[in-house]
């Protein structure tokens, strides 16, 4: 295609609009490309190694469960590979985990992920997290809580296209809603219920403030964290993308969260900007928590080394800054960065959506082992914070 940039044209806003119109057009033509036939994600199957190595089990052990056929044993394809399905590997994830799932008593775990910047692998992280608890047995709710609708674009919804206002936690901000529940969809991935996110979201911005300003008693900070008070007694796992600013959104979702998880990339920007996000955290929780006689706490605070890039020499000089500042939050492992979304469909997933076949095997296994120690670690934790709450339940 040839550039046709003029050097002296004037922009009106009608031009903006048509060309708007135009970059819409050309990203749901996209879609309809990357996700041929239908325009809609599919979940990945499983080998019997892949089943068995996220039960824990052997080879010879899975073997034997399948020959007892007490659990789904998958399907046979022409060849003599036995695929399982999606739901299949959580029913074996469920049952042969049992001993990591929910426990009676206890409510889902809510994690946010945050970081004042864009780019540092927000929604990446929290969508790969719910992938793999999912994977592992949980029954994950994500909630798109940046008007961006970069998750809601990851689940294959085009947040202008396939989510409508009503969709979104707008009708929780404007106070028509009381409870999530309204906004729960279904995706392509059993196991992972979403509340999406559009451009309407944006208006949250300003409704919540102007709440604070005419009803008494209003809380614009706990908006999201009495909204979720069913779906932590439905779910085991609740997940909140946020956007790249402190937004009144983005407070809900820290106040909504028993557990933080921030990702940051080693290099000096980012790492400056991390120490303002904290400061404007740490001020706007003296405002609206403490200062009110108020507590709280959180059940972990995680930072993950980001999109480390293995041959840039400043970054193990951050990465040093980063373990001072932030000692034992930093989590111990480090998320490479990788070719694995260089390639534009795979924009349109994670590493759990990649079929291993189509890239470098090196490349794949590195991010993927990453991200499964990630998956492993804030399990650990989730398993932790369950057994808080139990213990804080027999305590009283
Ligand atoms: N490990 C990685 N290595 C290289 N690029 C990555 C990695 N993880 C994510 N990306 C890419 O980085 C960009 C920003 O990621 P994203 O998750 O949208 O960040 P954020 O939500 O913080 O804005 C995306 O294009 C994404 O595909
Ligand atoms: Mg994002």
């Amino acid at each position: 295609m040839t550039n046709k940039k003029k050097m002296d044209s004037r922009v009106s806003l009608e031009d903006l609009i048509l060309t708007s119109n135009r970059v819409g057009a050309v990203i749901e033509s996209v879609r309809g490309t990357m996700l041929a036939p239908d325009a809609r994600k599919r979940p990945p199957t499983f080998t019997t190694n892949q089943v068995a190595a996220i039960c824990g089990l052997e080879k010879s052990q899975m073997d034997y469960r399948i020959k007892k056929a007490e659990l789904p044993v998958g399907n046979m394809e022409g060849s003599a590979r036995r695929r399982f399905s999606l739901e299949d590997t959580r029913i074996w994830a469920q049952t042969e985990r049992s001993k990591f799932m929910r426990p009676k008593d206890a409510e889902a775990i809510t994690i946010a992920v945050a970081n004042f910047k864009g780019g540092v692998t927000k929604t990446t992280t929290a969508v790969t997290l719910a992938q793999g608890l999912s994977l592992r047995g949980h029954k994950v709710l994500v909630i798109d809580t940046d008007p961006q609708g970069s998750m809601t674009t990851l689940f294959g919804l085009l947040p202008d296209v396939d989510v409508t206002d009503e969709q979104t936690i707008l009708s929780l901000c404007y106070g028509t809603e009381l409870s999530i529940d309204y906004a729960i969809t279904p995706t392509y991935w059993s196991g992972i219920d979403i509340v999406p996110a559009n451009l309407a979201l944006y208006s949250a911005e300003f409704a919540l403030p102007s709440r604070q300003k005419s009803e008494a008693n209003f809380e614009f900070w706990n908006v999201l964290n009495h909204g979720i008070d069913t779906a932590r007694t439905n779910y085991d796992v609740i997940i909140l993308d946020t956007s790249p600013s402190l937004s009144y959104l983005t407070i809900n979702a820290l106040l909504a969260s028993d557990g933080l998880i921030m990702p940051l990339p080693p290099s000096t920007l980012d790492f400056t900007s991390s120490g303002q996000f904290w400061n404007l955290f740490n001020d706007l929780a003296a405002n609206l928590v403490t200062n009110r006689g108020k507590s709280k706490s959180f059940d972990f605070v995680d930072v993950l080394l980001a999109r480390v890039d293995a041959n840039d020499a400043s970054s193990s000089v951050v990465r040093e800054w980063i373990t001072a500042g932030y000692a034992n939050m930093v989590l111990p492992v480090e998320i490479p960065k990788t070719a694995l979304t260089a390639s534009a469909s795979a924009e349109f997933g994670t590493v759990y959506d990649t079929d291993p076949a189509t890239i470098n095997a090196r490349t794949y296994r590195r991010a993927f082992d990453a991200y499964e120690r990630v998956v492993e670690l804030v399990e650990e934790q989730i398993l932790t914070a369950w057994k808080r709450q139990i213990g804080e339940q027999h305590g009283s």
